[in-house]
């Protein structure tokens, strides 16, 4: 049941729509003055509002008006006599959601209203899903006591708010993206589209297409065409992820846009003008990559009017009990189970690795350890093995202490035996288990251990 107010200044019409609307079975305030129905808008707060265009005192105009003051605005549905069609469709320009001209059929307004309530129905649920999205991305949610951390909270906050473009650098799974969102959840465009684009995800035609948009005709396939994610980032934000892997053609297409702030689909030789926020990610250094010739200089620049740099999680292992909570909070909400707790000895082991894949890597462990602990309560064995004997993972720095002076062999075949007998511990000595989870055979398995 939804809230509909009816406003003519015709008492008969005013009759005949409310009770078509009782009849959908809707909840009606009807209204003979308009002057009236825009005082009692705001306290009614309707899902639906059906206006006259053309009344005595006041315009349907007005009411129209009165009702975007409104949030979330009701949907409004004109009516009008059959000489007034054009205004209606100015109203319609001016956000009225529907008209019908008078005489219509009832089965006609009926359409119209419950086409008007579940249109309603999908801006009340956006609107919701951007406000949850928005506490998402509060600064809060980016956790971090550390003082390397301290400084991106205080260099963002000062620059969310601003049109500057915005390179953030940082080794992947420090927190690029979460950055950048937050960026834009906390300024003014933040009720504009957020489009975040992984310029390595897409060879170069593609993804110049993809950016930019293309022509009809432009290259095969192009069979219509389309508009690219720099317009449909219109008034809000997008964001560059792994710019560093964009091609050099496309690099200079890019600087041209910055420049410019026009964009031109492939294939046409117009320029369409776009107000979008740039961000971009890397996840190396560009300074290198301009010195091997792989970056354009200019762009850079361009890019980084004011750079911001994430620090790598192993040189902020402070911030681990702190993200270690946090991510076992997020976990027991979306499971709806109970915030398991860590051992201070598995705390102890998570704080002393040294993170290869970073803040992502942590989240993926501590997702693993709720999954599979007892009793809520996460113990050494719940971690990765290489966490617990802080190996990490290629990508990662090597750990400091190592046992140097043996003979490489004989190293890797300790570290070898270590990490089998630790994985069979795991498995509860299933032997079975373990070479599934080592993907080696049984045979090989048993070799290795012999
Ligand atoms: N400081 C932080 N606080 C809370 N969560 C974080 C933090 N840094 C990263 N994360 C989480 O870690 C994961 C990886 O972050 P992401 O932004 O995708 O990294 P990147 O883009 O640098 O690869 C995401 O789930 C993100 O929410
Ligand atoms: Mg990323």
């Amino acid at each position: 049941m939804a809230r509909i107010l009816v406003i003519d200044d015709e008492p008969a019409m005013v009759e005949v729509i409310s009770t078509l609307c009782r009849e959908l079975g809707h909840q009606v305030f009807p209204f003979n003055s308009p002057e009236r129905a825009i005082e009692a808008l705001p306290g009614c707060m309707p899902q639906a509002v059906i206006a006259d265009i053309q009344m005595e005192s006041v315009s349907g105009f007005d009411i129209l008006k009165a009702c975007r003051d409104l949030n979330p605005m009701p949907a409004v549905i004109m009516v009008t006599g059959h000489a007034s069609v054009q205004t209606a469709v100015e109203a319609m320009k001016l956000g009225a959601y529907d008209y019908v001209t008078k005489p219509f059929k009832i089965d006609e307004l009926q359409l119209s209203i419950q086409r008007a309530l579940d249109f309603q129905c999908a801006v009340r649920e956006n609107v919701y899903l951007k406000k949850e999205l928005k506490e998402r991305y509060k600064f809060e949610n980016i956790i971090g006591s550390s003082p390397k951390m301290q400084q991106v909270y205080s260099l963002i906050a000062k620059v969310a708010d601003t049109d500057s473009t915005i390179l953030i650098q940082g080794e992947s799974g420090t927190g690029k993206e979460l950055v950048a969102r937050a960026l834009h959840f906390n300024s003014r465009r933040q009720h504009h589209p957020f489009v975040a684009v992984n310029c390595s995800a897409l060879p170069e035609n593609l993804l110049e297409s993809e950016l930019f948009g293309h022509k009809k005709g432009a290259f095969t396939g192009a069979v219509q065409d389309k508009m690219g994610l720099f317009e449909e980032a219109h008034n809000g934000t997008i964001f560059l992820d792994e710019i560093n892997s964009m091609a050099q053609t496309l690099q200079t297409k890019l600087l041209r846009v910055l420049q410019e702030r026009v964009i031109r689909r492939v294939g046409d030789t117009k320029n369409i003008p776009i107000s979008v926020r740039v961000l971009a990610a890397s996840n190396e250094s560009l300074h290198e990559k301009i010195l091997t010739g792989g970056f354009r200089e200019d762009l850079y620049y361009r890019l980084a009017v004011i750079p911001i740099e994430i620090p790598p999680l192993r040189e902020r292992l402070e911030d681990i009990p702190l993200l270690a909570q946090h991510f076992v909070q997020k976990i027991a909400v979306q499971n709806t189970t109970p915030v398991a707790k860590i051992q201070p000895e598995a705390l102890e082991a998570l704080a002393c690795y040294p993170w290869p894949g970073n803040v992502r890597e942590l989240e993926n462990a501590i997702e693993r350890a709720c999954a599979l602990c007892d009793e809520s309560l996460i113990k050494v064995n719940d971690l990765p093995t290489q966490v617990v004997h802080r190996i990490p993972t290629p990508a990662g720095e090597t750990p400091a202490q190592l046992p140097v002076g043996e003979s490489l062999d004989s190293f890797v075949k300790e570290l070898e035996r270590r990490f089998i007998e630790e994985t069979i511990r795991f498995n509860e000595g299933s032997r079975d288990r373990a070479a599934k989870m080592l993907n080696i055979s049984m045979a090989t398995l048993y070799r290795k251990l012999a």
